[in-house]
């Protein structure tokens, strides 16, 4: 099941973009599309819409805009389950226990700041990879920007 999925190195997580690359090539994926881009409020408040409603949605609109994150479309097979896989969990703090080789146990801090992204399920990577690469064979239609 070879497919695509869509990942994102948050602002805390661009000091450490060369590791990041590096853990997401040695687990087999082909990065086929990259952009860095610094977020506006208004895009950010879309791309996290589903959020829009829990305790947390202004902190993480702060810091999702608060410095540039780079998009990436990554290639694999199961890419979607074995990016999140590669991620770990949610909170840095409880990576480093249950999956200490992770992206987020190396390199994230807490839950907000945890370094990267990864869609949750097929239809999430569809919507993502279409907001910030937009869906065009030849990808001249560039999405939200
Ligand atoms: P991400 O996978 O990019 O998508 C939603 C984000 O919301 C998630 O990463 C976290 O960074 C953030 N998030 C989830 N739960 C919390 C929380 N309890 N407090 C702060 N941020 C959170």
């Amino acid at each position: 099941n070879h497919e695509a999925t869509f990942a994102m190195v948050k602002p805390d997580g661009l000091k450490n973009l060369g590791g990041i690359l590096e853990l997401i090539e040695n687990e087999g994926f082909v990065v086929s599309d990259a952009k860095m881009t610094l977020l506006s409020r208004e895009h950010a408040a879309l791309f996290y819409q589903e959020h829009d409603r829990r305790s947390f949605f202004g902190e993480l609109l702060e810091y999702i805009t608060s410095g540039p994150v780079v998009a990436l479309e990554l290639m694999r097979s199961n890419a979607v389950s074995e990016w999140r896989k590669l991620l770990g969990p949610t909170d840095a703090a409880k990576a480093i226990q249950d999956a200490p080789h992770s992206v987020r146990a190396k390199f994230g801090t807490d839950k907000t700041n945890n370094a990267a992204h990864g869609s949750d399920s097929p239809e999430a990577a569809a919507r993502e990879l279409n907001f910030f690469f937009g869906n065009d064979q030849n990808k001249s239609d560039r999405g939200a920007f």
